[in-house]
């Protein structure tokens, strides 16, 4: 474990940011160019870990999946020309891997084992594993289909209906790819809309599927073709900088090709709500994907409630939206979010837990936290729990807190942005240390 110091205290932050490429659309991206026949190119690939375990997964399935950088060229027989793994397919850290891969694994004709690390093994996958065997699908483990390694016996499908009991876009992605490969047309209906990525690059990919209010439709039996696709930076990744813009005094961040979808802008409702200074420019739909340049600068800002409907819009940014809160004049209350109990690991206590050793006056709740601020930090030793976006958030409180912060292990922010604290010490004004 690398233990990391980080020093950034009062610094202001300036300049232009590009971030990675969305985590979302990248694992997409080559899930779809890998159940397509034909090739695929993808640029703006976020070359971190979660996304490099799926390409990793599709090489042992046969396909050829090339990466210069973040280029990434797939090449695919087609789903029907998948070869059987000789290993098992390890999804490291990756829910979205996991969940989605069984979803797509349950319609193919190979066998495979699916294996995760020690987090991701903790995680609940009968939200997606019961609907599929209620499709027929063939998805078994030591103790049912709940937890990995689980076996899935590649196999054909019955359409279903399903409405689903939680706001959850690997649920719902999974389902429409076992859809693609099931007889008869496959339904999904959510309460609350989660993100559609899979929904818009379906379409990209020349399948057709069905929109109709919060009700997705895709028949199975159809057949994609490879296409070319361009990932926008991900937002969940601007946001930790978008945050430490609107806190930090003297600070103006522009953000460059951002994804804007609206399932995923929820972060941007909440600076504003909170009274941050927001612009948006040169905004563009022509990649399949909103996107635009997000500028965001400092200004007092008071609390907020979050909570319902907005949940799912900032459901991975909830972490950073709780250090932001400690330094609103008032209350910030989050509720609704039990879903982050299952993240890669249980951020609600996680959070709270880091937020205190800091000095924050924040409470955990059964479905998320109430804060109060404004607090003066204080530098602390931090854990991330090997979690990226707790070890991002410990990152960015080291530019409001009086002297250092260190975090336990600091090398998980590599799942998601590899490249994070080049990016801080880059708009950091003055960059004092980082060792
Ligand atoms: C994701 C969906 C969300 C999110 C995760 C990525 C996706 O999870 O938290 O980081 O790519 O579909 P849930 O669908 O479990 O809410």
């Amino acid at each position: 474990m690398a233990m990391k110091k980080v020093e950034f205290q009062q610094a202001t932050l300036q300049g232009e940011l590009v971030v990675p490429g969305d985590k979302s659309i990248s694992h997409r991206a080559v899930m779809l160019g890998s159940i397509a026949e034909g090739k695929t190119e993808i640029s703006g690939f976020l070359d971190g870990e979660d996304c490099l375990q799926t390409v990793d997964i599709f090489q042992k399935l046969g396909v050829v999946v090339t990466r210069e950088g973040t280029n990434v060229t797939v090449e695919s027989p087609g789903m029907n020309g998948w070869q059987t793994p000789t290993e098992e397919l390890y999804a490291g850290n990756s829910g979205t891997t996991a969940r989605l891969m069984l979803g797509i694994l349950a319609g193919s004709r190979v066998t495979s084992v699916l294996t995760g690390d020690q987090y991701l093994s903790k995680r609940p996958m009968n939200r997606v594993a019961l609907p599929l065997a209620s499709m027929g699908a063939n998805i078994a483990g030591e103790e049912g289909s709940n937890l990995l390694p689980l076996t899935i016996t590649g196999g054909s499908l019955v359409a279903i209906d399903y409405d689903m009991p939680i706001a959850s876009a690997q649920v719902k992605s999974a389902i429409l790819f076992a859809g693609l490969n099931a007889e008869g047309t496959t339904s999904v209906t959510e309460q609350t809309v989660s993100r559609d990525h899979t929904e818009r690059m379906l379409e990209q990919f020349g399948a057709s599927i069905q929109r109709e209010g919060n009700t997705v439709r895709v028949e199975g039996g159809q057949s994609l073709r490879g296409t070319t696709v361009k990932v926008p930076g991900d937002i969940s990744s601007a946001a930790f900088f978008m945050v430490a813009a609107a806190m930090t005094k003297g600070s103006a961040v522009s953000f460059k090709d951002v994804g804007l979808n609206p399932t995923r802008t929820g972060i941007l409702d909440v600076l504003q709500a909170m009274g941050a200074n927001i612009q948006i420019t040169e905004q563009s739909d022509s990649i399949g994907e909103p996107f635009g340049t997000v500028h965001v600068s400092h200004s007092t800002l008071r609390g907020t409630e979050i909570g319902g409907e907005l949940i799912p819009r900032l459901i991975d940014e909830l972490p950073i939206i709780a250090l932001l809160a400690t330094q609103a004049e008032g209350t910030t209350v989050i509720k609704n979010a039990e879903e982050l109990r299952v993240k890669e690991t249980d951020r609600i206590a996680a959070v709270t837990a880091e937020l205190k050793k800091m000095g924050a006056q924040v409470e955990e709740t059964e479905d998320g936290m109430i804060i109060h601020g404004p607090t003066a930090l204080t530098g602390a030793s931090l854990a991330s729990y090997g979690d990226h976006r707790l070890g991002m958030m410990a990152g960015i409180a080291s530019l409001i807190t009086t002297g250092p912060v260190t975090i336990d292990d600091a090398s998980c922010i590599n799942i998601s942005y590899p490249r994070f604290f080049d990016d801080l010490e880059k708009l950091a004004v003055p960059a004092i240390t980082n060792g």
